[in-house]
């Protein structure tokens, strides 16, 4: 999509777009008395995404509803009914006039970059659309607004489009395209000129350090596993960085205690942590984050061959914790503790925040409104919360407490890797605990119900959402860069 800042309409042909916070003619700029006339007849009351078209003098016109202030949920509702609504249309050009809405720089620069999300669709597969299926929008100007909406934009938000998209991106990907080696190639080819340092761990050099816990999820696939560490330094010489960590099962079979057939096909998004940390690294870096981050991804395909482990098995994990898998299906945590060992040996972070699409006991409590926030601590919590409003990325606290942990002790090993099915989500947080050490602040995002919407959203289509990527960003933005 071509997004252009402009101070006046463009000449030729293009969908008018006008905005309104009700069906006042004054409110409705330029639009003349026909278009109120529809709005009224259409019972369009300024809902903030709600649309009106109507065609006039050989135009395609929107009305598109603001709610009663335009702030930046609105905006990015406003962004997305547009495109949703204009994408397949048969419409090349789409002109969005601000003018009579108050809309300051960054708003603007907000509705263009939910515009460009609201866009993203992967077509790479889908060699037989048909040509009214096909995507016609390719350029849309934006007028009125006020400030440098495109310094903004260029600045800001272009920045968070291009991370969500490469979150979206490996998300949507089958697991025979992305597995633990590929992604990584996909990765490193996305980030290339950003700044961003990389480095990569095969199976060898992590049997080297230890990583019984990861090594016996990937043991079953032909696949060998990763780690890959994406470091930022755009922070002050030598401050503790904060290291984002994600679950990377590129599938999950769930091993040797298989899953159903049903439904199968949806865990190549199990990687759906991970894909949020790529993503929000490649933003924090391309708009110069001054922060030090670290990203770790732990990536394994989760298959069960016949050298899988086997339920019963006992693995000593890089921590010098042992581990007795009752569960092979269990494996994110397994994943995720190993890397939280390597990044508090390695990088000695002093806030480490891990994202997976842990349990599905998640979507019970939550559905797929919220993801799962676990913590040690209280001001973590809150700001995670708070940029979690901001985003849309939204988290809810869920409790955490040491008579959970003890469901999750083993009469073999040191803990056992699944507790009982009640408070499914807490055990699997309460073990991934059992790996921070040091008094290190840490969270723990449960976002099994958010990688993948079953339907569109604001700003994105039916499929991967980009969840994550946004979050991590504000956070960094407003705690981290403060
Ligand atoms: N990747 C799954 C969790 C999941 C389920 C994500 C549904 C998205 C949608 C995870 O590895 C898993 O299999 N968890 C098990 C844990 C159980 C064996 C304790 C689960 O939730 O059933
Ligand atoms: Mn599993
Ligand atoms: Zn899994």
């Amino acid at each position: 999509m071509q997004i252009r800042f402009s101070d006046r309409r463009p000449d030729g042909d293009f969908t008018l777009v006008v905005l309104a916070a009700s069906t006042d003619a004054e409110a409705v700029t330029g639009a003349g008395g026909e278009l109120k006339d529809a709005l009224v007849r259409r019972r369009f009351d300024g809902e903030a995404g709600t649309l009106v078209e109507h065609f006039t003098g050989g135009r395609r016109m929107l009305a598109v509803g603001t709610g009663k202030t335009v702030d930046g949920a609105s905006i990015e509702k406003v962004g997305g009914a547009i495109v949703a609504h204009l994408l397949t249309s048969g419409e090349t050009a789409a002109v969005v006039d601000l003018d009579g809405v108050a809309c300051d720089a960054d708003t603007a620069a907000r509705l263009a970059a939910a515009m460009e999300m609201r866009s993203w669709r992967y077509d790479r597969y889908r060699t037989r659309l048909k040509d009214k299926q096909k995507v016609s929008l390719n350029e849309i100007t934006i007028v009125g607004s006020a400030g440098d909406a495109e310094q903004r934009y260029n600045d800001r938000w272009k920045p968070v489009v291009e991370g969500v998209a490469l979150t979206r991106e490996v998300v949507t990907e089958p697991a025979n395209i992305i597995y633990p080696e590929t992604f990584v190639d996909r990765v490193r080819a996305s980030v290339e000129g950003s700044g961003l340092e990389i480095e990569v761990l095969d199976g060898a050099a992590m049997a080297e350090l230890g990583m019984g816990a990861l090594l016996g999820v990937a043991q079953g696939s032909v696949r060998d596993p990763r780690l890959l560490i994406m470091r930022w330094n755009g922070g002050a010489d030598g401050a503790a960085p904060t290291a984002f960590v994600g679950k990377g099962v590129t599938f999950d079979t769930g091993g040797i205690s298989i899953k159903p057939a049903a439904g199968m096909e949806m865990m190549k998004w199990d990687m759906g942590g991970a894909g949020a940390v790529v993503g929000a690294m490649k933003t924090v870096a391309l708009r110069k984050a001054k922060a030090n981050i670290v990203g770790i991804c732990g990536l394994v395909e989760n298959m069960p061959d016949g050298n899988a482990q086997r339920p019963g098995d006992v693995v000593t994990t890089m921590s010098g914790q042992t581990v007795e898998v009752i569960n092979t299906d269990a494996e994110g945590r397994l994943v995720l503790g190993d890397a939280i060992t390597y990044a508090i040996r390695t990088y000695k972070p002093s806030i480490i925040i891990d994202l997976a699409t842990l349990t599905g006991a998640i979507l019970i409590s939550l559905g797929h409104e919220y993801a799962g926030l676990f913590a040690n601590d209280d001001r973590l919590a809150e700001q995670l919360t708070a940029a979690g409003k901001e985003t849309g990325d939204q988290l809810w606290r869920m409790p955490m407490a040491d008579s959970f942990d003890r469901l999750i002790d083993s009469p073999i090993a040191d803990m056992k890797n699944v507790g009982p099915r009640e408070g499914g989500s807490i055990t699997a947080a309460q073990f991934i605990k059992r790996f921070v050490e040091n008094g290190v602040r840490w969270a723990h995002i449960d976002m099994a119900g958010k990688a993948w919407g079953d339907k569109a959203g604001p700003t994105h289509e039916k499929g991967a959402t980009g969840f994550g990527v946004r979050l991590l960003d504000r956070y960094v933005e407003d705690v981290l860069e403060r």
